[in-house]
């Protein structure tokens, strides 16, 4: 495997932000600024599956979205039910697979039945895993994992004693997606906003001055060089990264060779 082969992250995850503002600025509706980003999450999507990328979790809403307007949450589901039913021949076509990570069952029925019948029609693809984050958070998914662990306990299926970072990962939504190598923030601002939390504990993190609907192509293939320029220690010191063969320190990362996608079930 070459340099730069190896320096591509496994898992990118994307906080989408900055639709809202980029509209306004231009004197449009917030909803056609989410209308845009959704030409931008097209064109990420295209260029993380060129650049070899086997995971992409994209944060399309939260479980504080919820709060927004009532017509802003509507266009959204539109959108997302919209983009289920357009983009899965393309996205089959690539050999890509969406799944969602969160809370699918709180959706409108209309946007849960396209994003389903979506995941269903890519469920065969095996050369990237496309996730959207949907009625999602990060506390809400540790809190689901803490609480089915101590439903085993008392069963008795399991002790105290056996719970460890894998039990607990294995109880969350995100159970099927290896730890985040590479976070991305638009909109301007540094921070993580319940996303991902457990999953990206070492994360590089990449926060852009830009508005979603400007990212792009150009944008991922900047991304890409700025994470292959980091050198991830993982609490090591750098001598010892240096001369472990590129392997993973995550202790959450079982999986030191490139991941058999073939293994993973709907
Ligand atoms: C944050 O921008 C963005 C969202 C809450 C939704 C993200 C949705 C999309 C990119 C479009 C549809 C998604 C898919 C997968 C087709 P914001 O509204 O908070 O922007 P602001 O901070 O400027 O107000």
């Amino acid at each position: 495997m070459s340099e730069t082969i190896a320096k591509i992250p496994r898992h990118i995850a994307i906080i989408m932000d900055g639709n809202g503002r980029w509209a306004e600025a231009r004197g449009l509706a917030r909803t056609e600024g989410h209308a845009k980003g959704a030409d931008s999450v097209r064109a990420t999507v295209r260029a993380c599956r060129s650049a070899g990328v086997q995971y992409l979790t994209l944060y399309a809403f939260s479980v504080a979205n919820w709060q927004r307007p009532a017509a802003e949450v509507k266009a959204l589901m539109h959108l997302l039910a919209h983009f289920a039913e357009r983009e899965k021949y393309e996205l089959r076509e690539r050999g890509i697979r969406l799944s969602v990570v969160g809370d699918v069952s709180e959706l409108p029925t209309s946007a849960r039945r396209a994003i389903e019948s979506a995941m269903e029609y890519t469920a065969g693809c095996n050369d990237m895993v496309l996730s959207l984050a949907l009625s999602y958070g990060g506390r809400n998914d540790i809190v689901s994992a803490a609480r089915a662990l101590a439903i085993k306990v008392r069963a008795g299926l399991l002790l105290p004693e056996e719970i460890d970072e894998q039990r607990l990962q294995a109880e969350m939504s995100t159970h099927k997606l290896p730890s985040v190598d590479l976070l991305i923030r638009t909109g301007g601002e540094s921070r993580v906003s319940d996303f991902l939390l457990y999953e990206s504990a070492y994360a590089e993190l990449l926060f852009l001055p830009i508005m979603w609907p400007e990212f792009g192509e150009e944008q991922v293939a900047q991304a890409l060089a700025y994470f292959a320029n980091r050198e991830r220690r993982f609490g090591l010191t750098s001598g010892q990264v240096q001369n472990s063969n590129g392997r993973s320190f995550d202790p959450l990362d079982n999986t030191h060779a490139p991941v058999q996608l073939q293994s993973l079930s709907q």
